[in-house]
């Protein structure tokens, strides 16, 4: 392990290399003990001089080393923990480097590692230099070509990226696999695999006729859940031809599938390597959320192929280059998946699921992230371990700046720029700043004299702004006059600077509408045309528009899809907002008003329960949820997301100071009002959405059916009808798919106060016992439960099923536990056990523990005694003395 005090690095001491790599051989001879590694590199003089010639590597054993075909010396080059240097005395020249790694004692999952007997490689961000010796940076892109020997018996299947050239049988029981991969790459996006698999693949032809193998590998055994999967692979290979126009570019594309791994998925060229949960499903073992996330997570990595692979990052701080850029491509990908077969305002509608699920999780973790001492810009200006920049606001917010050039541009300027963005660099390893120029030159041209100088701050830029609206009517010339104002507050470590620095405004695409008191659009003559919405260019501190023809005062509906990653910041009256809930013909704004109003009524209660007063629920708001709930226009699964209250975490954040049991009590008070006052309406909906016989599908349709039956399971098990818990149990036992089974069983773990609820759950571990992605929901389903304590979590972590090793299982248990049980974690004994859980991962994972580590970043605005409870627990992990680089770096940003 490194020490604890690692450099920081800064975006603008970025040189070039001074070599460029043009080819790269490597011989593996794969044993899980000791792996030898035997690359030869062929480098070329980049820079006008020779110089010194630096390689990384991490966990190394160093065996030999060659320059141009003679063995150097140990006076002949500098190694120390992490770089090997050599001198090269001619411009070009091949080194050659032997060396020896250990993967069954790899417990960080990053380099070549052992997961369920197999063999597998992680190098992203900087997991190469745990296989050889190399310049293992993005910008330093090579050809590879492979050579795997391993035992056949063991490791029957050896892959590499590209293209297969000769598989052949070796003495002692061994053989040989040769992959090419024709297509020059960074580093970060080699792999390896090695093992027995299941194999399912299909052959299509490409839009231009070629034909490619498409490949899906999962554990022996488990063919039967990889359908869905290479489903998903077909239909993103079609959509980035039909939407993108852009071409698989490869004769094989792979997925394999690990149960031991640190993120969602890779997308290594031609063979992505992928966490399990996001690959294998069947209908009795995969909630419908599991099947939506697989085709979010394939779709992402699929369309990695053109944003991050043909197209690289030149360095680590280009990461939303490609990922806020993918993010935007998945979920427009989903979108569409969501809307396929339908058409107008069914479409929209339909797409707007997507878009309010995907602006919860902003909220839930970029806006607090942003708030806190990690915020960051979406291109970071420094950091100390690449591994923590993995953020949401790379990734989401990344997704967001580029849906707001979307906007900027409409779907044709904005294909119009992307291919642009490919002609100039397609093959190369470049900047934010290259795709934004992209971008712009199209921008310049639909808008003669403007420009992307201010839209670019975006980038630079951390913190949400807040967006102050005023709206002014004149009744006498029917003038209404929108005033955007924009506020940049200073976040994270621009508090620390005094005076704080003034940020400059940002470029904020603002999208309004205007509503009649009758609920009717009335349509905004903007640019020389009417229209129900329009997008206002906010780009100073303050703007003022003057629209005409307004023949009443206006309810304005603001933000519409969600136009930017802002704050609206607008008093109105709870009736306003009820009268948009009932009639915004923007589906996004009218859920947005819908939330509104919910976390009104949810601040209301916890200033009662603050205040020890009576809490009441306005009749008004459940007035409104009533009308929704009735309303036969709007689709289960749109009506699910309306009907849903914000969660506990979401509703944290707007408390101040943060009020963890205020908001547990609130919650759980206005669901169960909900559930009294709405008992009859619950029933019929959750009857009425209940399927018959019809087979399991993961279609929208139903899926939104069921969500909405357990949605309104829940309300009913609140509000402790009579009837609700023989529903929840029936619903367990029969359930024929597994989302009505979890739905059943959840609405238990969170309601019922019987003993039957524990027999269910001992039934579940019984039935799926075999299934590690079914027990880690089991895990979940417990540690999210009101009912559990430290003392509970303690117990399930000797349970012979649990285990730290595993991410996927730490994830479900501990991270669950730490992040979405507040009652549970936000006592003395829950913050000694996340600071002890921190301790213990980052002896073997300092990623995961880096990520668990973040749980309290927000801890300063809490009120006592959490607040200082919290600081106590993160000082506790800051004075142990062998932290790793990562999470040394999260709790030094967060006691700043
Ligand atoms: N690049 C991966 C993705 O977003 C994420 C990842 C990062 C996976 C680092 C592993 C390690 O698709
Ligand atoms: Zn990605």
């Amino acid at each position: 392990m490194r020490t604890d005090t690692a450099p920081t690095i800064s975006r603008h001491d970025y040189q070039p290399y001074p070599y460029r790599l043009t080819q790269v051989t490597l011989d593996f001879d794969l044993d899980p003990g000791q792996t030898r590694v035997q690359a030869q590199l062929q480098f070329e003089q980049a820079a006008t001089s020779l110089q010194p010639l630096v390689l990384n590597g991490q966990d190394l054993q160093l065996e030999s080393l060659a320059l141009n075909g003679r063995a150097l010396t140990p006076e002949q080059y500098q190694l120390n923990d992490d770089t090997l240097v050599v001198h090269p005395d001619t411009g070009t020249f091949t080194l050659e480097i032997t060396s020896l790694c250990q993967p069954d004692k790899n417990t960080s999952l990053m380099g070549l590692y052992v997961s369920g007997g197999k063999l597998f490689t992680q190098c992203e961000a900087e997991g190469f230099r745990r296989i050889t010796w190399f310049p293992d940076r993005p910008d330093v892109m090579a050809r590879y070509r492979v050579r795997i020997r391993a035992n056949k018996q063991q490791y029957p299947l050896l892959l590499s990226n590209g293209n297969l050239l000769e598989q052949r049988d070796l003495a002692d029981g061994r053989h040989e696999a040769i992959w090419e991969d024709p297509h020059p790459k960074p580093s970060y996006l080699f792999a390896l695999v090695a093992g027995s698999f299941d194999c399912r693949e299909q052959t299509i032809k490409t839009r231009s006729g070629r034909d490619a193998l498409l490949q899906v590998y999962s554990d022996v055994g488990t063919y039967n859940k990889t359908e869905w999967a290479l489903d998903c692979l077909t239909r993103s290979v079609k959509w980035d031809e039909s939407r993108f126009n852009l071409e698989l570019d490869l004769d094989r594309f792979m997925i394999v599938a690990a149960h031991d791994f640190n993120m969602g998925a890779m997308e290594n060229k031609g063979l992505n390597v992928f966490n399990a949960a996001y690959v294998l499903a069947d209908a009795d073992t995969a909630t419908d959320a599991a099947y939506r996330a697989i085709e979010a997570v394939i779709g992402h990595e699929y369309f990695h192929n053109w944003t991050g692979n043909r197209v690289t990052c030149r360095d680590w701080f280009q990461l939303s280059l490609k990922e806020g850029l993918t993010v935007f491509r998945d979920q427009e990908f989903s979108a569409d998946m969501l809307a396929q077969g339908l058409d107008g305002a069914e479409a929209e509608s339909a797409r707007a699921v997507k878009r309010i699920d995907d602006v919860s999780t902003l909220r839930l973790a970029q806006f607090p992230e942003d708030a806190g001492p990690m915020a960051h810009p979406i291109r970071p200006e420094s950091y100390q371990e690449i591994g923590n920049f993995y953020t949401a606001t790379v990734y989401e917010k990344g997704a967001e700046v580029i849906r707001m050039q979307h906007t900027l541009l409409g779907e044709a300027g904005f294909q119009a720029g992307l291919a642009e963005y490919f002609r100039r660099h397609d093959g190369a390893a470049v900047t934010c700043d290259d795709f934004v120029s992209a971008m712009e030159s199209v921008y310049a041209k639909q808008n003669p004299g403007k420009s992307f100088d201010i839209f670019r701050r975006w980038y630079s830029q951390a913190g949400t702004p807040r967006v102050q609206v005023s709206l002014s009517y004149a009744a006498e010339d029917q003038t209404c006059t929108v005033t955007l104002r924009q506020h940049n507050p200073p976040v994270g470590i621009e508090k620390l600077s005094t005076p704080p620095q003034a940020k400059p405004p940002l470029h904020i695409p603002f999208a309004l509408g205007l509503l009649g008191q009758d609920g009717q659009a009335l349509p905004i003559t903007h640019e020389g045309k009417a229209a129900d919405t329009i997008v206002l260019d906010l780009c100073h501190e303050e703007q003022s528009w003057t629209f005409t023809q307004i023949p009443e005062q206006p309810i304005p509906s603001l933000l519409r899809r969600f136009s930017a990653p802002v704050i609206v910041e607008f008093d109105r009256s709870n009736a306003d907002l009820a009268l948009l809930t009932r009639h915004d013909s923007d589906p996004f704004a009218r859920w947005e008003a819908a939330q509104t109003l919910a976390s009104h009524q949810l601040l209301a209660l916890v200033q009662a329960f603050a205040r020890n007063t009576a809490p009441e629920v306005d009749p008004h708001f459940i007035g409104t949820w009533r009308s929704l709930l009735n309303d036969t226009s709007l689709t289960a699964a749109y009506k699910a997301r309306v009907l849903s209250l914000p969660s506990q975490r979401e509703l944290l954040e707007k408390t101040t100071p943060m009020d963890p049991l205020g908001v547990v009590q609130a919650s759980r008070y206005l669901r169960v009002e909900l559930g009294k006052a709405l008992v009859e309406p619950w029933l019929a909906t959750y009857h009425a959405n209940t399927d018959g016989d019809t087979p399991y599908q993961p279609d929208p349709a139903s899926s939104g059916r069921r969500t909405l039956k357990n949605l309104a399971l829940n309300y009913l098990m609140a509000a402790q009808h009579p009837q609700a818990e023989q529903l929840a149990l029936a619903q367990y036992y029969d359930a024929r798919n597994m989302t009505d089974r979890m739905g059943g069983l959840s609405a238990l773990v969170h309601y019922s106060t019987s003993t039957e609820c524990g027999r269910a759950l001992d039934h579940f571990y019984e039935q799926w016992q075999q299934d590690a992605l079914v027990i880690d929901k089991w895990f979940t389903l417990q540690a999210v439960a009101p009912t559990t304590s430290v003392e509970k979590i303690r117990a399930l972590m000797v349970h012979p099923a649990f285990s730290m090793r595993n991410p996927n299982r730490a994830r479900a248990l501990i991270f669950q536990f730490c992040l979405n049980n507040l009652q549970g974690i936000h006592t003395p004994e829950g913050y000694a056990f996340w600071a002890d859980q921190v301790l213990a991962l980052d002896q073997t994972n300092p990623e995961i523990a880096a990520r668990l580590a973040r749980a309290f970043d927000n801890w300063a605005r809490f009120g006592q005694p959490q607040r200082d409870a919290l600081h106590q627990a993160l000082e506790h992990i800051r004075q142990q003395p062998k932290l790793s680089p990562n999470v040394s770096e999260i709790i030094s940003k967060a006691l700043n």
